[in-house]
């Protein structure tokens, strides 16, 4: 194989012109293909690009010269067209959220197990670049190297994805159940679920309340307050909504050893000098808690967004095995918690992961159904 990669990229809107630009600029890619099934959005990408273009993905599967593809397209056909690269052995890097629903999910995840059989270097990631971010790589090294000890709560404040009701408005496919699958959390929060069950695992119970529609006339849910249980007795919040302005993002994981806090693109940790689980069990004074000291954590970060960064991982794994950053296979998770979270809501109960993807898949058609009578 040569030193580049052969991309196709399906999906010509807002990120599969920025991935087409990234796939021209790396050292270690090529773009020789692009799909849209909308011709002025190709014609669009061709003023820029003179490569083979399609408006059909399965014809640029059989006749592009491509060794990988990267999917951009609204999250319902992300599967479909996993499955008929997979058919063909072809490289596979896909958008967030890798699908809607737990069920689609186990689809890719099997598909890519048995193609996997007959090509077996076949590569699989998704497109959660966050992951490269400096400061979540630097709390998920504090937590790896056991700096917080056992971790005792997290709760996430994820509240600044606003969006006003002309974003909604803009049509297309977005914040309706037949087109999306959803609202903040499978649109806004794919990355923050990613990154929370990255950073401490993931929860075994769940219980969820959302709100359709509560901020903006859609169909979806605009706010959403979930509580996580994990089998090591750590709890979490997840806290989101695309209604408030300004709106915050504040990470607090605490642990044993301290409180990691991070916001506005610091991290605070307030380090104990020792563990507050021994404070509990020993200290013979009642209100005494530990002696702290705040540390500002110094970290490196890139400074983009990070796509490109994934893209080059994807390459690179295809060119020379390298390690995946975001394999696509623990997309699996946040759709999981996401799932479980509308479920949840629904149900009014604690719904225990892995979740039932027969039965969430009944609520969404259900859900479908009634958006199309209203
Ligand atoms: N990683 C990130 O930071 C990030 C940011 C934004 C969007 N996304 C994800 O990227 C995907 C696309 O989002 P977007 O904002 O670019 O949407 P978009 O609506 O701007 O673009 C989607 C494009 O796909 C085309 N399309 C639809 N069905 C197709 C098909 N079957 N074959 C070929 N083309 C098809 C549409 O014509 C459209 O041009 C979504 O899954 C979204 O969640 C990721």
């Amino acid at each position: 194989m040569t030193d580049t990669v052969k991309i196709g990229i399906i999906g010509l809107g807002n990120m599969g012109t920025v991935h087409c630009r990234h796939v021209t600029e790396l050292p270690n890619t090529t773009l020789t293909g692009i799909c849209d099934t909308n011709q002025s959005r190709v014609d669009r990408i061709l003023q820029t690009y003179d490569v083979p273009s399609y408006t059909d993905y399965d014809t640029m599967l059989n006749e592009a010269d491509v060794d990988g593809i990267i999917i951009a397209t609204p999250h319902y056909d992300h599967p479909k067209i996993t499955l008929k690269a997979f058919e063909r052995g072809i490289h596979v890097l896909v958008e967030k959220p890798i699908a809607v629903h737990v069920k689609d999910s186990h689809l890719m995840i099997d598909a890519y197990a048995e193609t996997k059989k007959e090509y077996p270097n076949l590569v699989f990631e998704a497109m959660f670049m966050q992951r490269t971010w400096g400061f979540w790589r630097k709390i998920k090294e504090m937590i790896d190297e056991g700096e917080l000890g056992q971790l005792i709560r997290t709760t996430w404040i994820i509240t600044d994805w606003f969006r006003t009701q002309s974003y909604y408005d803009s049509g297309g496919w977005r914040a309706t159940w037949a087109g999306e699958g959803g609202g903040v959390l499978i649109n806004q929060c794919p990355h923050n679920l990613d990154l929370y069950q990255w950073l401490v695992g993931m929860p075994s119970r769940v219980y969820g309340f959302v709100t359709f529609g509560k901020h903006h006339t859609i169909e979806v849910e605009d706010e959403v307050t979930a509580y996580f249980e994990h089998d090591d007795g750590m709890v979490g919040h997840f806290i989101t909504t695309t209604g408030e302005s300004p709106g915050t993002n504040r990470l607090e994981i605490v642990g044993e050893n301290g409180k990691l806090v991070y916001e506005n693109g610091e991290i605070i940790f307030f380090r104990n000098e020792w563990s507050s689980i021994k404070q509990i069990k020993e200290s013979e004074k009642g209100f005494e808690k530990v002696p702290v000291t705040r540390e500002v954590i110094e970290f490196d970060h890139h400074g983009t967004d990070g796509h490109e960064f994934i893209i080059e991982n994807f390459a690179d794994a295809i060119l020379n095995g390298a390690e995946l950053i975001a394999p696509a296979g623990e997309g699996l998770n946040s759709i999981s918690i996401n799932n479980a979270i509308i479920l949840s809501a629904h149900k009014k109960q604690t719904i225990e992961i892995p979740v039932d993807g027969d039965e969430y898949w009944a609520l969404l058609e259900q859900y479908i159904a009634d958006a199309a009578k209203s």
